[in-house]
């Protein structure tokens, strides 16, 4: 094996098979593999996985922070967990996953884009195509599921059955003397289980769906391996030319186009896909508005059209 910076401080190769903390079978992470294919795109990128961590989030914002002691850490790094105490969502909501059944990880990276508005878009539609390439995606076999996007940036598992929530995805920021450093984190259920986020809207207030509805024989490694080379690329796509380029990418997957939404201030309206900044275009009562991620939150009324 090539020497490269990677960290796995509780699994080393030789005890991976045998000392697994819950006697569970060993996850085989592919880290050498993603560190090849991202090392050249970010130099100083490193891989390191956790038996358990609070927040993959939380702990990559501690690290850019530093401490008493502890040298900031300021250089790419991908942190994957196999369980979380204390994962977190969106809007102050919690994130549970099962080691085995979810995959939890964060990227933080140095990021200097000259408008932020969309990211959590753009991460959202890389991380749908690299699970559902879009060749697949656009031909529609009736009864197949479908990777969908429900704004801002959850991940839908459309079914017959309907539709239950596949991902999701907290993007955060932090800055230093001039340097600012996102941290994108990134939870999908690989297998249904119990409920992971009953707060969700009401189309997804069921038991979430998994990834292995749609590829049977898919895990959390070869999730991880399949999304995070193309992630980089598309943040580094972001941080060149904004959302703009996504624009399109995010429509042939909207969920929400065409449907009567709720804003959080109370007002309704139809769904009319996304801007070029990421905005919701909603057409309400009062016409035509545009709906940013960080005032509203938005709700699909019961019984609104189902997308064809
Ligand atoms: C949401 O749906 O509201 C976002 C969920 C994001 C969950 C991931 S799991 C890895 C990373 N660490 C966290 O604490 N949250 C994100």
């Amino acid at each position: 094996m090539p020497a490269s910076p990677l960290f796995q401080p509780c699994f080393s190769p030789e005890t991976l098979m045998t000392s697994s903390p819950s006697l569970l079978p060993p996850i085989r992470w592919p880290a050498e593999a993603i560190w090849e294919a991202v090392a050249p795109l970010l130099p100083g990128f490193t891989v390191e996985v956790l038996p358990e961590i609070d927040s993959t989030n939380s702990e990559l914002m501690r690290r850019f922070k530093g401490g008493p002691g502890t040298p900031p850490q300021r250089e790419p790094l991908l942190l994957v967990a196999e369980q979380q105490s204390a994962g977190r969502g969106r809007l102050g909501r919690s994130w549970q996953g099962r080691r085995g059944d979810s995959l939890m990880f964060s990227l933080g990276l140095p990021l200097q884009p000259a408008d932020w508005s969309g990211l959590s878009l753009a991460v959202g539609i890389s991380v749908a195509e690299s699970l559902e390439p879009p060749a697949a995606g656009q031909a529609r076999h009736a009864g197949r599921p479908r990777i969908g996007l429900k704004w801002p940036n959850d991940l839908w598992l459309s079914t017959p059955q309907g539709e239950r929530k596949l991902a999701g995805i907290l993007v955060e920021t932090a800055s230093w003397d001039g340097l600012r450093y996102v941290v994108i984190g990134v939870g999908v259920n690989i297998r249904p289980v119990a409920l992971a986020d009953s707060a969700e809207t009401p189309l997804a207030a069921v038991a979430p769906g998994g990834l292995q509805e749609l590829d049977s024989g898919i895990d959390a490694a070869e999730a991880l391996l399949r999304i995070v080379p193309a992630l980089v690329q598309a943040v580094q796509a972001f941080e060149q030319f904004g959302f703009e380029p996504f624009q399109v990418r995010f429509g042939l997957r909207d969920v929400l186009s065409g449907r009567e939404v709720q804003l959080s201030d109370g007002s309704r309206g139809t769904a009319h896909g996304v801007a070029e900044n990421g905005a919701l275009r909603v057409h309400t009562a009062g016409g035509m508005v545009e709906v940013s991620s960080s005032e509203v939150s938005v709700r699909p009324v019961a019984g609104g059209t189902p997308p064809c």
